[in-house]
């Protein structure tokens, strides 16, 4: 059971709200799961009325879903949508905001504020939310939903963590890292723990080394703003790649309960080992994008891209080698990379097995065996697959790769992307995909180091062609000769 409610969106005429949460909440509409009574109030910098936004979102959605739109869904869902013009940086936006949710009967005291907003105002719309009276929880509950990036490194989340709990306590706030709601990634828990096979392999004794990859064929378009001084390690590997890697490396919880999960999670980011200032090229590379070629014809530099800094020295690509100090996986690597305008859009965990103790086959035309690889690919066409060497018919002894491809179970809705299940998540109250600050905390601390040794190293940076695999000096990571990155299934 679903409690009806209100879904604030701040920053509803942003790129999030267009791209991901407008079109999500279609398709929870779509399938039914959105309570009876929710309504969706937009505040945003523009002076526009309900049937304005409704219009506005009708195109957005028409758009992006095309002919696969349905007209009584949207009226539907367009029946939700309210409107409030304001600014979150002015107090008195605030007050009419209250007086518009609390005035009205159509809107449900349950009230989420989901801050699609730039991370540096997080903060203050909290501040304003609670001087306008709106974080109390008086009339129902009152969520509040922040993106990712929190904070810009270890020392600023710290800060907007106490910052935000000045107002609203733990259990009011939804830290989102939209990758956890994808279905994929969920999956690696259901395929871990629900197949009992995998477990006695699932340690150091078997598995040579561990590779996350998140790779972007698009550049940075327009995100300048955002994207120049973050970079790709702050973007996407303190975060999404982390948490990958907490789910592959993670002990089985007690329980599926949110706080056992993620006492899971945290043990994992606590035994990463710390990367001394001395260690960080050893363990970490970044590079940057210059322009190149695709099918498509030329593509940019990143320092050509509208509003970067011509001498920025942001990465566009980073890589990283990290260390579980556990039981279960002491002395195996895992290597994460993700860069933008790479040779291909994918999100793909591999997992590379040791080869078998003994070369059973020197003597036959095999001349040297393959090693077994795990594939669970994120995006696009998630699949799991097994690679498994097989003699090949015939009468010499040689062998070929099969795949154990576990693929058509995983046929979806193509449409259905992380937040449909996030936002049903928050509305239910249930945070077991959401982040508790210690996860937050504990990544940045990984991260901490490499940051600031870049941050002094702002006079060169390596480059790659836009359109290609990245730079191959990133290969010096490695541990092995024989280990290379894993370019797509
Ligand atoms: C966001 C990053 O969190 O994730 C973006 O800020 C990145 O830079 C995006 O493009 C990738 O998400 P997805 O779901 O498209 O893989």
């Amino acid at each position: 059971m679903r409690d009806p409610c209100t879904l604030v969106i701040f920053g509803s005429t942003g790129n999030l709200a267009r791209i991901k949460l407008l079109p999500a909440l279609y398709h929870l509409d779509l399938a039914g799961h959105l309570p009876a009574g929710l309504r969706v109030l937009g505040f945003g910098r523009r002076d526009w009325s309900d049937v304005r936004w409704r219009e506005e979102v009708r195109g957005i959605l028409a758009e992006r879903l095309g002919e696969r739109l349905d007209a009584e869904v949207l009226d539907r869902l367009l029946g939700r949508l309210h409107f409030v013009g304001g600014d979150i940086e002015d107090a008195d936006s605030f007050s009419r905001l209250a007086e518009r949710l609390r005035g009205d009967e159509a809107f449900p005291g349950n009230r989420i504020y989901y801050l699609a907003i730039a991370p540096g105002f997080y903060g203050e719309t909290a501040d304003r939310l609670a001087a306008a009276g709106l974080h109390t929880e008086d009339q129902g509950w009152s969520r509040l939903v922040v993106e990712k990036p929190f904070g810009y490194d270890l020392e600023s989340a710290e800060i907007l963590d106490e910052h935000l709990h000045r107002h609203f306590h733990e259990e009011q706030i939804y830290r989102i890292d939209h990758y956890l709601g994808k279905s994929t990634v969920q999956n690696v828990l259901v395929f871990r723990f629900a197949n009992l096979l995998l477990e006695p392999l699932w340690n150091r004794n078997y598995i040579d080394h561990v590779q996350i990859t998140h790779a972007e064929a698009r550049g940075i378009g327009t995100r300048a703003g955002f994207y120049d001084g973050v970079g790709a390690l702050r973007d996407m590997i303190q975060s999404h790649l982390l948490q990958m890697l907490t789910l592959v490396a993670m002990e089985p919880p007690p329980s599926l309960d949110a706080e056992a999960l993620r006492d899971e999670k945290v043990k994992v980011l606590r035994s990463i080992r710390a990367i001394p200032r001395q260690a960080v090229h050893a363990h970490a590379f970044r590079a940057q994008y210059r322009s190149g070629q695709s099918e498509a014809g030329k593509l940019p530099g990143y320092l050509d891209e509208p509003g970067v800094d011509p001498h920025s020295a942001t990465e566009t690509y980073a890589a990283l080698k990290l260390y579980v100090d556990n039981w279960r996986w002491r002395g195996v690597p895992f290597y994460l990379r993700t860069g933008k305008r790479l040779a291909a859009t994918q999100s793909l965990i591999a997992i590379r097995f040791r080869h078998p103790p003994q070369q059973l086959f020197h003597d036959t035309p095999i001349e040297q065996l393959k090693p077994n690889w795990l594939l669970i690919n994120i995006q696009p066409n998630e699949c799991i697959r097994i690679e498994l060497q097989v003699k090949q018919p015939g009468l010499e002894m040689r062998t070929r790769t099969e795949r154990l491809d576990a693929s058509t179970c995983m046929v979806g809705s193509e449409d259905i992307d992380a937040y449909e299940a996030l936002i049903l998540d928050v509305i239910e109250g249930d945070h077991s995909l959401f982040l508790r600050y210690d996860e937050v905390n504990w990544a940045w601390r990984i991260v901490d180091p490499i940051l600031r040794l870049w941050a002094t190293e702002r006079d060169y940076i390596h480059t790659y062609p836009a359109g290609t695999w990245g730079p191959t000096e990133a290969t010096r990571l490695f541990d092995k000769e024989e280990q290379d990155w894993r370019d797509g299934l």
